[in-house]
């Protein structure tokens, strides 16, 4: 064991194999982290994560038993495990309490009780706070307009509770629209234009693509802010946007994905807009900037290109 790696000690990632979790683990490695996922394999790939230095346990974040197990040896802990759509929520919203309600309070309740003092929670900015008329910061009052925002917003109220009844040093991290390599398996908007593009299938946009408009942060800005979530000197109970300020409308990004893909004359498909999805989701990240340190670096031009790129060797 390196001296890096006994400073870093060893980290626990549940949900890892999925497209946050890939990338995430990759820099947590680089920076000296001995890591450990958590991962039961529902949407993630253990391909993901093949040839890295990892210790893997399949298993279910609502298992106490499995849950305290994977905690054995931790020092730190980042929960990703999750139901991430906002479609599915509104479809079956006990599955997604299930998962993400009942899941997280394991995870939380299993790390008080492991004795360990850092988790870092993966919360969503848009989901979590609705329509909410910009500026949106930490101090804006979240209004979730589907079932997965509502359990982001239970999340939060437990970790912050948890800062202040047990001490625990929680930090929730609200993430933009994150897009980048490792996420051929996500239905988000960048996967469905990707694979548009190449199979020359229209681009369908749902309303009329300029009226909504989102804030699409590259997975390796985000990691960075994950990572200064996890060492950061911060109080417990902290929440941090991680996103770009910038809101970009679905017509833009499709001209960008476009652009980058060579295809800037390729169809478009206008359907209506669906319930649950939001109309303008940027938010301001001042505090992450303040306490972490967090500022995206890469552009959306850059980040789409590098993302095409992984997508035309992996699953294209
Ligand atoms: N991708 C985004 O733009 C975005 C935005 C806001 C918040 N988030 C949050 O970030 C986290 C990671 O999202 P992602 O985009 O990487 O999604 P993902 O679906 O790729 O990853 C989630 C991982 O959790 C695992 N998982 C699901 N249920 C589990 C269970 N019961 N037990 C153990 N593992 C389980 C899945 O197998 C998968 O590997 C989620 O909490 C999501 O809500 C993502």
């Amino acid at each position: 064991m390196s001296t890096t790696d006994a400073a870093m000690g060893t980290t626990l990632v549940t949900g890892g194999a999925g497209f946050i979790g890939a990338n995430l683990v990759r820099r947590l490695l680089t920076s000296g982290h001995r890591v450990r996922v958590l991962d039961l394999l529902v949407t993630g790939s253990r391909d993901y994560l093949a040839g890295l230095d990892v210790d893997f346990v399949e298993g279910d974040i609502r298992d106490r038993e499995v849950v305290a197990g994977a905690l054995k040896g931790i020092d730190r802990v980042v929960h990703l495990a999750a139901s991430g759509s906002v479609i599915a929520s509104i479809e079956d919203p006990a599955a997604n309490f299930s998962t993400n309600v009942d899941g997280t309070f394991a995870v939380l309740d299993e790390t008080r009780r492991a004795g360990i003092e850092r988790l870092v929670f993966s919360s969503t900015g848009g989901a979590l706070m609705g329509n909410t008329p910009p500026p949106v910061n930490e101090q804006s009052l979240p209004k979730p307009i589907s079932p997965y925002g509502a359990s982001k917003s239970v999340g939060e109220a437990y970790l912050h509770a948890y800062a202040v009844s047990y001490g625990m040093r929680t930090v929730a991290t609200r993430f933009a629209n994150v897009y980048g390599p490792y996420s051929g398996h996500k239905a988000g908007a960048i996967t469905v234009f990707f694979k548009a593009l190449h199979s020359g299938e229209p681009i369908v946009i749902y309303g009329t693509g300029s009226d909504s408009s989102r804030d699409y942060l590259y997975v390796e800005d985000l990691c960075a802010g994950i990572e200064a979530g996890l060492t950061a000197d911060v109080p417990g109970g902290s929440v941090y946007h991680l996103a770009t300020g910038v809101g970009t409308t679905v017509k833009e990004l499709v001209e960008a994905c476009c652009r980058v893909a060579g295809k800037p004359d390729h169809p478009i498909e206008y359907r209506p807009y669906r319930r649950g999805e939001v109309e303008r989701n940027f938010a301001t990240y001042d505090l992450a900037k303040a306490e972490l340190g967090f500022t995206p670096t890469v552009d959306l031009d850059e980040g789409l290109a590098r993302t095409w790129d992984w997508y035309l060797q992996h699953v294209l």
